[in-house]
């Protein structure tokens, strides 16, 4: 990484699924104008291309390659896998277990470390994910580590589901995030952990403004300390 790139400030938002990390992320990057990296999306896509192809989700040097040439696009609010527009298709639980799977192997680990950090663009970044405080950006600004009980989380991604047309039990949610998190948390690379330099946040009980606001303000001191040094 060049100096010039090191220079650009990351905050890393990482968390178990349905913790909000994504509209919290979004809301940041947008009240300071950053970009923002929804790095869950890229399993997922990996996932959604490996079932398209055929590719087993064991398939480890398959995926990898699929890893790599996966021709994505970010753009207004929608996503692209080959031209073709997978944004709903994506949140899906199908895609949201196979991403889990896919993004238990090393090597499509590896295969999407440089994709994400060529989002560290100029004036700035909020990623999101599992991983990106203690591996793809180890050297953020501010990292958060966002949980909330998983209750409210599966709660919540009924209530998305419902909200995209999708058919949703709240009991086999529970299941599946609880399964998710188990997977997450237990794999040997990159488990979702919470970075030692990360501040945690439990949002249970907190709206989106005051989770916003207070991130907000954690990165405001860090940017005023550093100024000051
Ligand atoms: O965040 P989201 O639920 O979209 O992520 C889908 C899956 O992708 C997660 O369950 C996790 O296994 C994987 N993931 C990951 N590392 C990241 C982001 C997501 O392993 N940085």
């Amino acid at each position: 990484m060049s100096a010039k790139t090191s220079a650009i400030p990351v905050i890393a938002i990482d968390g178990p699924s349905a913790s909000g990390k994504g509209t919290i992320a979004e809301r940041v990057a947008g009240a300071l104008g950053f970009h923002y990296l929804d790095s869950g999306a890229l399993y997922r896509l990996i996932a959604l291309a490996a079932t398209q192809a055929g590719v087993a989700l064991d398939d480890e040097g398959s995926l990898a390659r699929l890893a790599e040439e996966l021709e994505v696009r970010f753009s207004g609010g929608e996503i692209y896998l080959s031209g073709q527009i997978v944004t709903n298709e994506i949140r899906s639980e199908k895609c949201g277990i196979g991403a889990s799977r896919v993004a238990a192997l090393p090597a499509v680990r590896a295969a999407l470390l440089e994709r994400q950090r060529a989002f560290r663009i100029f004036p700035g970044l909020v990623a999101e994910g599992r991983d990106m405080g203690t591996v793809v950006f180890s050297d953020a600004k501010l990292k958060v580590f966002l949980t909330a009980s998983a209750e409210v989380r599966a709660e919540r991604r009924y209530k998305q589901l419902k909200e995209k047309g999708i058919d949703a039990n709240i009991r086999t949610l529970l299941l599946e995030l609880r399964e998710r998190d188990e997977r997450d948390s237990a794999r040997s690379v990159a488990p979702l952990q919470k970075a030692a330099d990360a501040r945690e946040l439990d949002g249970t009980g907190l709206g989106i403004e005051e989770i916003v606001r207070q991130v907000l303000d954690w990165y405001r001191q860090k940017a005023a300390g550093s100024r000051h040094l």
